[in-house]
Order: C-alpha cells, then sequence, then structure tokens
C-alpha cells in the first residue's frame, strides 16, 4: 500500500492507496470487454444503485463496446448496520424492465442483503436475464449468498473510501480507492 497524501480540504486522512487508478481502470476494461463478448450486440439494461455505485457505471458502461442502456433505483436500509433489517425502495427505475437483459452494477457487496433485495425485485419484473457486474466483492460478512457473473476485485475487511466508496458522504470521488488511517478510523467511530 503506497502513501497518499490527503485530497486538499479533505476532512479525513486517507493513509494508502488500495487500489491504484490505473489498476481499477485496467479491470473495469476487461470486465467491459467480457460484458461485450457475452451479450454479443444484444442491448443491456446497466441499473446502478444510487448512489456509490454511479462512478463505476460510468466507466464500465463506456468499457462496454455495444449498446447500453442506464436505469437507476434508490435503496435505504434500516435496523443495525450489516445485520438483516428492512430495505425499502427510495426511487425506482423509470423504465419497464420486462424482457430486457439486466445487469446490476454495483460498487462493493459486503452482507449482500442490499442485492438480495434488489434482485427479487427485479426478477418478480420478468427481465430476460439477471445478472451482477460488482467492482468490489468484500465477502467476510456475507449473509446472503449471491451469483457474481461479473467480478472486479476480491477485497479484504477493510473501510475503504473513493471510486464511489464514502465516508459520511464525503471522499466518494477519489479517483483511486484509499485506506483510511487509524486515527481518522478512530475519529470516524469505525475502529
Ligand atoms: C453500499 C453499496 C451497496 C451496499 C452493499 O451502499 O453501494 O449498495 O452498500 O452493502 P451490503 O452488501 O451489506 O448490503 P451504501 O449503503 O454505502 O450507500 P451509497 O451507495 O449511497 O454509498
Amino acid at each position: 500500500m503506497r502513501a497518499e497524501p490527503a485530497p486538499q480540504g479533505a476532512p479525513w486522512q486517507v493513509s494508502g492507496v488500495l487500489l491504484e487508478e490505473a489498476v481499477i481502470a485496467r479491470r473495469v476494461a476487461e470486465l467491459g470487454a467480457a460484458i461485450a463478448a457475452d451479450y454479443a450486440g444484444r442491448e443491456v439494461v446497466l441499473i446502478t444503485v444510487l448512489r456509490g455505485g454511479l462512478y463505476f457505471l460510468a466507466d464500465l458502461c463506456r468499457a462496454i463496446d455495444g449498446p447500453v442502456r442506464l436505469d437507476f433505483m434508490g435503496i435505504s436500509a434500516y435496523g443495525a448496520p450489516g445485520q438483516p433489517g428492512g430495505v425499502r425502495i427510495t426511487k425506482d427505475l423509470d423504465e419497464n424492465i420486462e424482457g430486457a437483459h439486466v445487469l446490476v452494477v454495483e460498487d462493493i457487496i459486503d452482507t449482500g442483503l442490499t442485492l438480495n433485495y434488489l434482485l427479487g425485485v427485479l426478477r418478480s419484473r420478468k427481465p430476460a436475464s439477471l445478472e451482477v457486474a460488482v467492482l468490489l466483492d468484500r465477502d467476510q460478512r456475507r449473509i446472503a449468498d449471491l451469483p457474481i457473473a461479473y467480478r472486479g476485485f476480491r477485497m479484504p475487511d477493510t473501510f475503504a473510501v473513493g471510486y464511489g466508496l464514502d465516508l459520511d458522504g464525503g471522499l466518494r470521488n477519489l479517483r483511486y480507492l484509499g485506506a483510511l488511517s487509524a486515527q481518522a478510523l478512530s475519529d470516524a467511530g469505525l475502529a
């Protein structure tokens, strides 16, 4: 892990780089090529959960050499973090996905509860196919076992920020995946 200065004005100290921008870009290009080959000219509807998935989505859709459409869903979880609780839709899709080839694009899967809920909702709308692309698979706390067709990286049970992942709403726009310093983790009540 390489030391990296905190971005100007960042309230938390980023202490290192877990995944360099170029490493992420290379993997996203590979995933895009695999998706384009698998769908072979069929239109894919990429559905992302707001908000963290936006960054991966923006790069992934441009790495797919083929027809794609985008749609978005908002989901809110309640109950204790990391525990089975409830999930509800705060923003629904704009388009009808019946008969469509749907690929759910997520930045990270942790417990799997969000995606498990989402897949259930989407399946009930009768898409022609339903698959998952995730950039970061952090499976140490997995509760719901999910089929992942396209996986960027497996990652350790580490709190990460950047490339869509936030700390208290901030740091999503880092171009790399960063780790927080021990002090920042402690300040944020995460250590
Ligand atoms: C993240 C991520 C997934 C969810 C995964 O979203 O984008 O939607 O957590 O966690 P799970 O597998 O334990 O359900 P988050 O709740 O951080 O919201 P955000 O996308 O707005 O950052």
